[in-house]
């Protein structure tokens, strides 16, 4: 009788693979040790039913693979050197096959386990509909790139991006954002970019000023780069630069990091006068600032504010910009426009990450802007945002619980929850927590995100701010999805 271990009762794989992998279970479990003779080649073939050919082409890919060998007059012999102790019984199986137990000394973002896009009513601020993205005539400009693939931009080389999506990005910041004399890297979104940032800033135990109520991943990312957040008071005008100079005067502060467009998460517009103090501190106490200009073409109250980045004779703003609100964040496409010395740091450091940008998007993308599309489809959405976002401020005040100050542009509202109480016709605080009403939105397939999610400072927390995103949904649904919400709100 054979003593052989299968596994593997899948008939596709040929009979001799299919008893090598017997033979090699066998020799792994300890069954057979090293230097033990295997039975030979008329036996096996006789207890398996198995041709001889079939046993001796298994032996001879076993022979190959170094795990057996053949010693004249003695026949074929598990090899001597092989590192499969005795102890090795099959009751040790169980422990050897349990999963590997890394040391991680360092984590990423925690993984949802319920995606934002798999909700029925997304709420999430950031959210672009793709929907009206014109996937077709970007088609015609990956099919060119396809058709005619420049090969040498294909290979390993150039990690600051495709040079023609540069010079198009530049010159779009050039008109759009009066951003000129500086060089553009295109990244991976710009969470790749304040990645890299962080590591080429930022040393364990420095601070980076923040307001204290913030975007996520970049928190994670300076965190992670082993430095401490400082969180800056901020109002309804956005982040206080006298707050700020305290915070600079108790040290090391080496970083500033900055939404000023619209801040996130309550879209506040950090006026100009403001942002010529931070400027000025900046410059006085040599501090670089990040300016994440994550959504500039959605302002809609006058043109959006020139980026500080605009008018910087220092050069000490950074300035990072994304394609992910325009487009969609699977493209993947964000940029830094920064002086030279940084640009090549920032050049260098991304080889070590990814060696390469994902040449075809980038060519395809340099194509659309160069065709006019990119500038054509960038008006038709701001249309939409701006009908939207009038059409959910609307809504929202014809419900009476949700109370809101209106920002000047973005892809979402800051909201306070309250309660209606329709006997009495007042208004008063909501019974229900942002936090609790996140959680029971799930129920009814609604994402909502909420304050205690983007407060850094826990006692400021008052869990009662939900951020409510009306780019990404068409009127109708949003409308539902709102009705829904109050009606969870009234029902406590
Ligand atoms: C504040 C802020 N910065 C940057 C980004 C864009 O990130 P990425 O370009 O990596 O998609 C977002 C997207 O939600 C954002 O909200």
């Amino acid at each position: 009788m054979t003593i052989f271990e299968s596994n593997n009762t899948n008939s596709d794989i040929p009979k001799y693979l299919q008893l090598a992998e017997a033979i090699r279970n066998t020799i792994r479990n300890g069954k057979l040790l090293a230097k033990d003779n295997l039975p030979s080649v008329k036996s096996i073939s006789q207890d398996m039913h198995i041709n001889r050919h079939t046993v001796m082409k298994a032996f001879a890919e076993l022979i190959a693979e170094g795990w057996i060998e053949s010693k004249q007059r003695v026949g074929y012999t598990v090899v001597a050197n092989l590192p499969i102790e005795q102890s090795q019984s099959s009751s040790n199986v169980t422990t050897r096959q349990r999963s590997f137990d890394f040391r991680l000394v360092r984590n990423g973002i925690k993984l949802t386990d319920y995606p934002a896009e798999q909700f029925t009513y997304n709420f999430s601020g950031g959210q672009p509909d793709l929907s009206l993205f014109p996937f077709n005539e970007f088609k015609r400009h990956m099919s060119a790139v396809l058709a005619r693939p420049q090969t040498s931009q294909l290979s390993y080389g150039e990690s600051a991006g495709t040079p023609e999506l540069i010079e198009q990005i530049k010159i779009y910041l050039r008109k759009s954002r009066a951003i000129t004399n500086r060089e553009v890297v295109v990244t991976n979104g710009s969470q790749e970019a304040m990645y890299i940032l962080a590591q080429l800033l930022l040393k364990p135990g420095d601070k980076v000023a923040v307001e204290g109520i913030n975007y996520p991943p970049a928190m994670s990312i300076f965190k992670n780069a082993g430095a401490e957040l400082v969180c800056i008071q901020q109002d309804e005008q956005g982040l206080l630069p006298e707050d700020l100079a305290v915070k600079i005067s108790q040290g090391n502060i080496r970083l500033i990091y900055l939404t000023p467009l619209h801040q996130y998460p309550t879209a506040v517009t950090l006026s100009v006068s403001r942002r010529m103090k931070i400027y000025q501190l900046a410059c006085q106490h040599k501090i670089p600032i990040i300016e994440d200009d994550y959504d500039h073409e959605f302002h809609y109250r006058c043109q959006p504010l020139p980026p500080m980045a605009s008018e910087d004779p220092q050069q000490l703003v950074i300035y990072m910009s994304t394609f992910s609100k325009i487009m969609f964040p699977g493209a993947r496409i964000g940029l830094v426009a920064v002086n030279k010395k940084l640009a090549k740091a920032i050049t260098e450091y991304r080889l070590l990450i990814c060696h390469k940008s994902n040449v075809l998007m980038q060519s395809a993308l340099a194509k659309w802007m160069q065709d006019g599309g990119f500038e054509r489809h960038l008006r038709r959405i701001t249309r939409t945002n701006l009908h939207r976002r009038d059409h959910a401020i609307s809504l929202l005040h014809s419900y009476g619980c949700f109370e809101f100050e209106i920002p000047d542009g973005g892809m979402a509202l800051w909201v306070k929850l309250k309660q209606v109480n329709l006997k009495q016709n007042t208004v008063t605080d909501s019974k229900i927590s942002a936090s609790q009403l996140s959680e029971q939105a799930k129920k009814c397939n609604i994402r909502i995100q909420h304050e205690s999610q983007y407060q850094l400072i826990a006692e400021n927390n008052q869990d009662r701010y939900i951020r409510i995103g009306y780019a990404g949904m068409h009127e109708d649904k949003f409308a539902k999805g709102i009705e829904l919400l109050f009606g969870i709100i009234q029902s406590q």
